[in-house]
């Protein structure tokens, strides 16, 4: 549905990204994560044709973005990192104002503003005037505007940020609620936004990709295997021993808090259980056990810090 091939965009001396290649298809939901200044508002003003990139190509569903813009125009929603808010015109005056500049018929135009509204929880505002809003209902303006064409795909970028905690739950659900329906792209410096959202994630910084897979995937490049923490109540050397002994155990460490275990082991399914017997047939009385997988969050200072991870 989108391919970038090559984007290089230059601002006077300051490379703002380089080369970057990759491919959205269609009905995914797809993060763009990196800190501020990666490029991520760069990018998407370029997939949008807001912007020329200094070299490379972008498509949209087959369509070259600066050759067909039109064609490209009708099939994206953009909400920009600052809505395009005529904040002295009522919400449903500027949604049917967008809707029209966005080519939608006339005789569509009233249904189409309804269902912007509907999908955006906004019906209890849509007769006020969009200055008096507050930020999150300003901001839910921002991606009915981008939905009221009923595009193929959406590009949000940093749809939750300076939200509330209240308001940034409300936009991820509605995040949620496109799934399925559209494709989307969603940019971002906040890490439990992707978790929420999206399917695959894009890590960028600098300009360059340093990381793409699903959420599951970066995670299992970090570890390769997984840690298992155990706590009993009697821990003892035979114990230990013992389980060094399951299958696809790679490592045991006595842990921290009295009682913890901590295991190094193979990804296996079947593991859990094979240590959780073992320690019931011991008699070392099982406390807790939990699989410990790393956080985004971890994946993220890794790659962000050494590069590339692929
Ligand atoms: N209009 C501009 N003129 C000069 N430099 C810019 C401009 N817009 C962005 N940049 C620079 O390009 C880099 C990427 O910016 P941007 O795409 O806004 O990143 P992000 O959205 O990930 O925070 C930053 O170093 C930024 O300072
Ligand atoms: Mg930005």
């Amino acid at each position: 549905m989108i391919q970038i091939r090559d984007l290089t965009k230059s601002y006077g001396t300051t490379t703002a990204i380089k080369d970057l290649n990759f491919t959205v298809n269609k009905g995914e939901v797809v993060g763009f994560l990196g800190p501020n200044g990666a490029g991520k508002s760069t990018t998407m003003k370029i997939i949008t044709g807001y912007m020329a990139p200094t070299s490379g190509s972008v498509t949209i569903a087959g369509f070259d973005v600066f050759e067909n813009p039109i064609e490209v125009k009708k099939r994206i929603g953009f909400l920009p990192e600052t809505p395009p808010l005529y904040t002295d015109m009522y919400v449903w005056d500027f949604l049917a104002y967008v809707a029209k500049l966005k080519g939608v018929e006339k005789s569509h135009i009233k249904s189409q503003v309804e269902m912007a509204i509907e999908r955006t929880h906004i019906q209890s505002v849509s007769h006020r005037l969009i200055q008096n809003l507050s930020k999150g209902f300003k901001q839910r303006v921002g991606i009915a505007q981008a939905l009221v064409s009923e595009p193929e795909i959406l590009i949000l970028d940093e749809p939750t940020v300076g939200l509330d905690p209240k308001q940034v739950a409300e936009i991820r659900d509605l995040i949620k609620e496109l799934k399925g329906k559209h494709t989307v792209v969603l940019s971002t410096h906040i890490l439990p936004e992707v978790q929420a959202s999206c399917e695959r994630i894009i890590i960028i910084n600098r300009g360059r990709i340093v990381a793409e897979d699903s959420l599951l995937g970066l995670n299992r490049k970090m570890t390769g295997n997984h840690r298992i923490f155990v706590r009993v109540k009697n821990l003892n050397e035979n114990l230990l021993s013992a389980l060094g002994g399951v299958k696809g155990v790679v490592d045991v460490k006595k842990g921290d808090a009295p009682g913890a275990i901590v295991l190094t082991t193979e990804n296996d399914e079947t593991i859990q259980e094979n240590i959780a017997t073992k320690i019931a047939t011991s008699g070392a009385g099982l406390i807790e056990m939990r699989a410990e997988d790393y956080s985004l969050e971890d994946i993220f200072l890794k790659v962000t810090a050494e590069g590339e991870l692929r």
